[in-house]
């Protein structure tokens, strides 16, 4: 014993008992599984299961599927969270028992100003808020900010001029990242902020910081999360404070008869972050698939072509009858969903086919590894817009392709993000196709935050298209 320090036998008491209660708290939740008889990763001392398998989380998800199957346990810290990919329980829980049992996502409770967004609320206010916003997204509505659209792709077209002229290598986000914030911010404030003039604007700049969590945060609130209310009460939030205000000034002056100004301010920030980022990555891995893979592209180019004869203007209905251009998207979806993972938590305990849910769990649907489960989607990692043909369409579970999720809680923005994305994508392939050049990244390198994207920035080239190079 010499060589150990001369402590008192008080002090070792104390030693000893802050160790044991570190480890056991440290453990705590972790036998949640085991207990439920479900499989899964084993997880490390306050740290869970995170980036046990991959650190990108979604990558991740997909080791875990085809080590574990369709349901397995993951702790995110010391949060136990059940993973379901099996097509029945996802039925029950998205949609069946959507408004008994699954209504609302996780709550990380640190959402400041942003507490009543829609995506964020629960329950009865989410109802309502969501009852009202609606009827915006109706494809009458739609329609009426095809105009709109228009004006913004058309910008977007002018806008590459300049770079294929002169030969450039594009950062295919630089264009797409403002085309889809001018859209979102034209269609819901009537303003122009003309982003794709200016990309170095705050709106963007905000608009991309918003969801990056602060990590240590994100970390501390896990670990130690009965100091959840104290956080709370002092203010901090997920998402940052420069941010949300500046969207606070820049809507506050709106009005509109059934919602708090609070409300407001808080639905028109949700909805510019939840459409910008989640299109602008749509189109930027479309840019990506077609340039590596020039014979759809040409498929595709042939369809618009015959659709809007002479580089004519793109018509709505026309645009959203398009066969293989949805094809395109549709696959595009499956391989890169912007949303990796949807969430519900269960209110209350329930027994879904064999399987206990306990009250307060977070069920989570790892949609990437969905779509490229094996078993449903053969030779997964390869581009083939024709899964979606017509003919091939009817034979997909609705439950194994999840891109918006699905049920009451699915994507509000889900058409709108469609025309918008299908509009941009038509009127530069009319004038422009995409090529992949030194610069262009592959395989990619995954981003290991927040939305499925790359991690540097995707380069390609632009050919302007001209009626002789298309029929070599
Ligand atoms: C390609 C583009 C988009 C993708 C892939 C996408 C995907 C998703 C997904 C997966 C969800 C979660 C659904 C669920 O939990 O079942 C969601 C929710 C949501 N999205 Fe989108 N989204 C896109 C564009 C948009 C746009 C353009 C808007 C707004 C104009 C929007 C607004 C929302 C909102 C407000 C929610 C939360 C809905 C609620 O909780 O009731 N999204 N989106």
């Amino acid at each position: 014993m010499g060589y150990l320090p001369f402590f008192s036998l008080e002090t070792w008491i104390l030693l000893i008992t802050f160790i044991c209660i570190f480890v056991m708290y440290g453990n705590w939740t972790y036998r949640t599984f085991e207990k439920l008889g479900i499989p899964g990763p084993k997880p490390v001392m306050y740290w869970g299961t995170l980036g046990r398998q991959n650190p990108v989380y979604y990558l991740a998800d997909n080791e875990c599927a085809q080590k574990y199957g369709r349901i397995w346990g993951m702790y995110e810290l010391k949060l136990p969270m059940l993973a379901v990919m099996d097509p029945e329980m996802l039925k029950t829980i998205l949609v069946k028992e959507c408004f008994t049992y699954f209504t609302n996502r996780r709550n990380l409770r640190l959402n400041g100003d942003l507490y009543d967004a829609v995506s964020i609320a629960e329950d009865d206010q989410w109802r309502r808020i969501r009852n009202i916003l609606s009827p915006s997204f109706t494809s009458g509505r739609i329609k009426e900010m095809f105009t709109i659209m228009k004006h913004h792709s058309h910008k977007l077209t002018t806008c590459l001029q300049s770079k294929v002229r002169n030969g450039e290598v594009v950062n295919i986000k630089d264009f797409f990242g403002p085309y889809s914030m001018d859209v979102m911010v034209s269609c819901a404030f009537s303003v122009d902020m003309d982003t794709i003039s200016n990309p170095s604007c705050p709106l963007i700049t905000h608009a991309s910081k918003l969801f990056r969590f602060s990590l240590p945060l994100f970390i501390f609130q896990g670990c130690f999360p009965f100091f959840l209310p104290l956080l709370e009460l002092l203010g901090v939030s997920f998402f940052r404070k420069t941010s949300t205000a500046f969207f606070k000034t820049v809507v506050e002056k709106m009005r509109a008869g059934r919602l708090t100004d609070h409300e407001i301010v808080s639905q028109i920030t949700m909805l510019a972050f939840a459409g910008y980022e989640t299109s602008a990555l749509t189109l930027v891995f479309l840019a990506y698939n077609l340039a590596r893979n020039p014979e759809v592209m040409k498929r595709l180019q042939e369809e618009i072509d015959s659709t809007f004869p002479n580089k004519g203007p793109i018509e709505y209905e026309a645009l959203v009858q398009m066969e293989y251009l949805d094809c395109v998207l549709c696959e595009c979806l499956r391989l890169y969903p912007p949303a990796a993972r949807l969430e519900r938590t269960a209110k209350e305990t329930v027994r879904i086919n064999r399987i206990t849910i306990p009250k307060d769990m977070v069920v989570m649907v790892p949609v990437y590894a969905l779509h490229r489960d094996p078993e449903l989607w053969p030779e997964p990692e390869e581009f083939k817009p024709e899964r979606f043909s017509k003919e091939n369409k009817q034979n997909i579970n609705p439950y194994t392709y999840l891109p918006f999720g699905f049920g009451p809680r699915n994507c509000i923005g889900m058409r709108f993000a469609l025309v918008m994305v299908k509009l941009a994508l038509v009127e530069v392939l009319q004038n422009y196709s995409f090529s992949v050049c030194a610069e262009t990244e592959i395989p990619l390198k995954m981003d290991a935050e927040g939305l499925v994207g790359p991690l540097n920035p995707i380069k390609l080239k632009l050919v302007t298209r001209s009626i002789k190079a298309d029929l070599q």
